[in-house]
């Protein structure tokens, strides 16, 4: 057999292989979702069942009444999540539409609001005023999801979390930073980040986060599909800062070309140095 029958064979393990990986991503997408969101379920429920039952030991009105309102308020809550688990489903497509980013990072945290409570993350949020971004609002929050997630398993003792969102009108882009001040990445492992299947966690965390190293890799397709870039600054013992560029409205009108391939050079989250760069 010759070379060229072998090449065209390892050819096509590789296309199959990037298939496989590709749907593999996608699984993991929707998993964390699914289990995001009945995480979030389950504990409303329990809100609800323990009010409910108080307001049944408890004749007097004013137990009684906070127990309506207690439930009432849960189930609002439950409302809100699944009208928006609903809208991201509804638009699974791969279709890029103008959208208001400071919602959609709104609706992720609710999802998550118990989540941090219970690791006691603060989340603080410096949302300056935006205009709409052209995205895909499933495939963002999917990335929303897995930078929130990674920023509270590197704080596992507790900790602040930074939200921004800011309009860079320069260069016609938003820019969303989440940043934590947790355990941060080494210099030498911060190249590898972005591979699939890279991870140091070693499976499922205590709310069964975590551990097929596919999130970060997930992330950059995605961003690079978007025309937009994600860097990431990070320092040991002080955080890490991934930094997601998206196209506004009017950067889309405009059509800019894509730019720039990875650039790769750690440094501390505090300065304005390059990080590691990825996306088109
Ligand atoms: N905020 C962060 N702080 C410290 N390390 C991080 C942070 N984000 C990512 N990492 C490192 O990068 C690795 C890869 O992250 P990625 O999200 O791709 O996978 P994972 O979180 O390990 O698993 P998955 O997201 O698939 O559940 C992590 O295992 C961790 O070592
Ligand atoms: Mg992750």
């Amino acid at each position: 057999m010759g070379s060229n029958g072998e090449n065209l064979d390892l050819q096509q393990q590789v296309e199959f292989l990037e298939q496989k990986l590709a749907q593999a991503q996608k699984m993991a997408a929707l998993g964390e979702l699914v289990s995001t969101t009945t995480h979030e379920f389950n504990n409303i429920l329990m809100t609800i069942i323990n009010y409910a039952k108080l307001g049944l030991r408890h004749k007097d009105n004013a137990t009684r009444e906070k127990a309506f309102e207690k439930i009432f308020a849960a189930g609002n809550r439950a409302a809100r999540i699944t009208n928006s688990v609903l809208g991201m489903a509804r638009n699974r497509s791969a279709s890029q539409e103008p959208l208001n980013l400071t919602q959609l990072v709104e609706d992720t945290l609710l999802l998550l609001e118990r989540e941090m409570n219970k690791y006691r993350i603060a989340v603080d949020k410096q949302f300056q005023p935006i205009p709409e971004a052209v995205v895909n609002g499933g495939q963002i929050q999917q990335i929303l999801l897995n930078l929130l997630i990674n920023a509270r398993q590197a704080m596992p003792n507790g900790g602040r979390l930074l939200l921004k969102l800011l309009h860079d009108r320069e260069e016609e882009m938003i820019d969303l930073v989440v940043r934590d001040y947790g355990c941060g990445i080494p210099a030498d492992k911060l190249p590898r980040i972005f591979d699939p299947y890279y991870t140091t966690k070693t499976g499922p965390d205590s709310s069964g986060r975590g551990g097929t190293g596919l999130g970060l890799s997930t992330c950059r397709e995605i961003i690079e599909s978007h025309r937009g870039r994600i860097r990431v600054d990070s320092a040991v013992g002080k955080g890490t800062a991934f930094t997601i560029k998206l196209p506004t409205v009017r950067h889309a009108a405009l059509r800019h070309p894509p730019v720039a391939a990875p650039i790769v050079a750690p440094t501390t989250p505090a300065t304005d140095q390059p990080g590691v760069v990825a996306g088109s």
